[in-house]
């Protein structure tokens, strides 16, 4: 990476912070720079190597904001914490790609960017959905390509949503969002799996099939499943929203997927190796009634072989939560994490949600530092 693809902002600042990418909107550069900090952002779109990232850290840096393509662990704390760094936010909620333990060896603060992507995620992954049953990517290559002779009786015959089950892996925040939008709006039956039953889900559900019937119509229902299998043989729907870590890494395998009805939907906007991709690819082939909605590959940016080829798998790249309100905040989420810790302020408690630091009135409070016990870092009490 050569020193032009690298912008200097607030030269004059006496903390230096690293951005390995350039960020939208203005104001995450504004609380960096009102922080007092010099900001060294990299204007290059290729991901960056451990070397390159360790050559912007240099002799003296306070502080990072790296992407989920860049991998923290040792190499990177270690230089990190030479160079007199104290923190390092994800410009991401998910941060498989940073080794948090390593950080708090380190003494580094690890933050991420929860909150602002939820429902724009899960709007994706019902896109990714309706895409998927619709056969919305099929049938506009086929209009493109000059294909269509006239309106017939069976041409692209998809699946019908309404009324049938959905079904999600991981109720978290993402993963109940989804689950509301199906419910909600197609009247769907959810089955979930998640180690820890989602009371608020469930209430809301409830509370929504009472009003149903209140006006006479049918019933939803939902119902925590015992186990992922469950769900998988269940649900004519399926979106996958677990966090990526050892117990969910290939969590949709060979076996898994032979468990799903043949005509069922498979949604991962979550992480890419919790589906065997090349398991995916198999059957896919040998189930043409299958279908898939894809926002995570496996070892992106590469797709496995014979993935691209198949028509019942709709794609897109990574881009769950690319909408500009959603990247911006999460950029003012992430500068907010850097400044706070550099500012020496406490960590926001999780289940406050991070609205207050999308206002004119932050508090002075880093709003998601994932590892903010084993760093001794206090509480915000307000
Ligand atoms: C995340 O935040 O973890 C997404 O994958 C990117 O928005």
């Amino acid at each position: 990476m050569s020193d032009s693809e690298w912008q200097t902002h607030n030269p004059a600042g006496s903390r230096r912070v690293v951005v390995t990418k350039q960020l939208p909107g203005e104001r995450w550069l504004q609380i960096l720079t009102q922080a007092d900090c010099e900001v060294a952002v990299c204007t290059s779109t290729q991901i960056l190597s451990a070397d390159e990232i360790r050559k912007a850290i240099g002799d003296r840096c306070a502080g990072v904001i790296g992407q989920l393509t860049e991998p923290w662990g040792e190499e990177l704390f270690a230089a990190l914490k030479a160079a007199g760094g104290k923190a390092y936010s994800n410009y991401a909620v998910g941060y498989n790609n940073v080794d948090v333990e390593v950080a708090s060896k380190h003494g580094i603060s690890v933050g991420n960017t929860p909150g602002v992507l939820t429902e724009t995620t899960a709007e994706m992954a019902v896109a990714l959905t309706f895409a998927a049953a619709r056969r919305v990517a099929e049938a506009d290559v086929f209009m493109r390509s000059g294909e269509y002779r006239g309106w017939l009786p069976k041409l692209f015959l998809g699946e019908r949503l309404t009324g049938r089950i959905v079904g999600v892996v991981g109720a978290g925040r993402i993963g109940a969002a989804y689950a509301r939008m199906m419910v909600e709006g197609l009247k769907m039956n959810l089955v979930y799996f998640d180690p820890f039953p989602n009371q608020a889900l469930e209430e809301f559900i409830a509370a929504y099939s009472a009003f149903l019937q209140g006006r006479g119509e049918g019933p939803v229902t939902c119902r925590r499943a015992d186990s992922v299998d469950e769900v998988l043989k269940t649900a004519d729907v399926v979106s996958l929203h677990p966090a990526l870590d050892e117990t969910t890494h290939h969590l949709m395998n060979a076996e898994r997927l032979s468990l799903m009805k043949e005509n069922a939907i498979l949604v991962n906007a979550s992480r890419g190796p919790v589906v065997d991709e090349a398991a995916l690819v198999e059957h896919c082939r040998r189930h043409p009634d299958f279908r898939v909605g894809l926002d995570v590959f496996e070892d992106e940016p590469e797709m496995k072989p014979g993935l691209a080829q198949l028509a019942n798998i709709v794609m897109v790249p990574h881009i769950a939560s690319a909408t500009s309100w959603t990247r911006e905040g999460m950029a003012i989420l992430a500068a907010s994490n850097v400044a706070a810790v550099l500012n020496g302020f406490a960590a926001w408690e999780e289940n406050q949600g991070v609205e207050a630091f999308l206002g004119d009135d932050p508090p002075e409070a880093a709003p998601s530092i994932v590892n903010a016990q084993a760093v001794g870092m206090a509480t915000y009490s307000g």
